[in-house]
C-alpha cells in the first residue's frame, strides 16, 4: 500500500531551485529539486551526518552537501564523493492539479543515515 503526500506549488520551485519542505506533521524533511526540467524528490537532510540539505548547491545533475561537501545524485541519491557513502532516499514525483506530491510506501517515511 502507498501514501501520497502533498509537497507544495508546482511553480514553487523554479528551474535550478531547491526547496525543504516539512511533511508527516513537520517531523520529515524532503527537498523538491526542479533540474533540467525533471523534478526530484528526495531525503531533506544528509545520509552522512544531520545537516538540511537545501544549504547545499546544485551542479550538473547533483546536489552538493554544504557541511562536508559531499555530492549526491538527483536520480537515485547515489554519493558521489565521501565522507557520505549512504546513497540519499528518493521519493517518485507526481505533478497533479499543479501541486507536487510525492508517492511512497505507508508508514515512516524512508531515510537514510549513517
Ligand atoms: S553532513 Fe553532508 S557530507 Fe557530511
Amino acid at each position: 500500500m502507498t501514501r501520497r503526500i502533498d509537497l507544495l506549488a508546482a511553480d514553487a520551485v523554479g528551474e535550478g531551485e531547491m526547496q525543504l519542505v516539512w511533511v508527516d506533521g513537520g517531523v520529515s524533511p524532503v527537498v523538491v529539486v526542479r533540474s533540467g526540467g525533471v523534478v526530484h524528490a528526495l531525503q531533506g537532510t544528509c545520509s552522512h551526518e544531520y545537516f538540511e540539505l537545501d544549504q547545499g548547491f546544485l551542479t550538473r545533475g547533483a546536489l552538493t552537501c554544504a557541511l562536508h561537501l559531499s555530492r549526491f545524485e538527483l536520480d537515485g541519491g547515489e554519493p558521489l564523493d565521501p565522507p557520505a557513502d549512504l546513497p540519499l532516499a528518493v521519493y517518485p514525483v507526481v505533478e497533479e492539479g499543479g501541486r507536487l506530491l510525492i508517492e511512497v510506501p505507508n508508514g515512516p517515511l524512508e531515510v537514510n543515515e549513517d
